[in-house]
């Protein structure tokens, strides 16, 4: 296949990651979309000569809760920017023994529990239906794999995280059911993004950082900020040494995805186009 595509790195950081560090040519500017204001100022710059632009997912110090975030202006915003590909970061709570604080898992499916947060671009007067049975692009999580391996980190390929309306933690019960569930992390953030990238044809993977074990753990009956800021600080150097070690093996002029999440809406539209 040819490479026509040279990819835009999209990065989107998490609590506790409000800058990415080694960035040159660095600008921050305002991206103003029909959906409103993204959560902050878009940070534009090159990594190792590969144009990257970093999104705060919560803005500069943190103002804008989880059920606050305009995720249509956040994806927009990354895609009038020319991004191709996105790397979500974000600090989540472990739901599973084997992944305790300070390990990354590099998910692969999503339980949305969300339900009070604007989740499609589409709607009355133009409908469409993506599918998002595989809502991550395995080309990106194999070089998130690849990178965090090369640098030693604690880190798992596959899981599936339980996003959450927040922004109170889980009650014991709903920690429980979600293990028994079979999901492996929890975190606020993720849906509707990932929804919302594959409908804007982005290419997406998510690195959830581990900050606590959830109350489901006997050592852990409550879940407190506290708890998680102490583990966010040392997440978020090692998730800029990750998109330090990530970038070049992902900006490469490459072909369309084989996955095909750069052709979503192909099939997607159903809405009768002279309606
Ligand atoms: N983010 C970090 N830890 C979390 C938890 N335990 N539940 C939901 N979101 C989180």
């Amino acid at each position: 296949m040819s490479a026509s595509i040279t990819p835009v790195i999209g990065l989107i950081g998490g609590s506790g990651l409000y800058d990415i560090d080694g960035l040159q040519d660095r600008e921050w500017r305002h991206v103003p979309t029909p959906w409103g204001a993204p959560s902050d100022q878009l940070l534009f710059g090159t990594l190792a000569g590969i144009r990257c632009v970093f999104l705060p997912r919560h803005g500069r110090g943190h103002p804008n809760p989880p059920s606050a975030l305009n995720f249509r202006a956040n994806i927009d915003a990354l895609k009038r920017s020319g991004v191709t590909d996105v790397i979500s970061l974000s600090a989540v709570g472990s739901l599973q023994e084997q992944y305790p604080p300070g390990h990354f898992v590099i998910v692969d499916q999503f339980i949305d529990r969300t339900f009070a947060r604007e989740k499609s671009f589409f709607g009355p007067g133009c409908v469409a239906h993506v599918s998002v049975a595989h809502p991550t692009c395995p080309r990106l999580s194999d070089a998130i794999a690849d990178a965090g391996a090369e640098l030693g980190l604690p880190m798992t390929k596959g899981g599936t995280y339980l996003v959450m309306e927040g922004p109170q933690f889980s009650t014991k019960a709903e920690s429980l059911l979600y293990r028994q569930w079979g999901c492996d992390v929890i975190g606020m953030t993720n849906m509707p993004e990932a929804k919302l990238a594959r409908e804007a044809e982005l290419c997406y993977a998510s690195v959830a950082m581990v900050t606590d074990f959830d109350c489901w753990h006997p050592d852990h009956d409550h879940v407190t900020v506290d708890q998680v800021v102490k583990v966010l600080f040392s997440n978020a150097d090692k998730a800029r040494a990750l998109v330090k070690a990530l970038i070049p093996r992902i900006g490469a002029p490459r072909g369309p995805c084989e996955a095909g999440c750069d052709r979503a809406l192909d099939h997607a539209l159903i809405t009768a186009p002279e309606m």
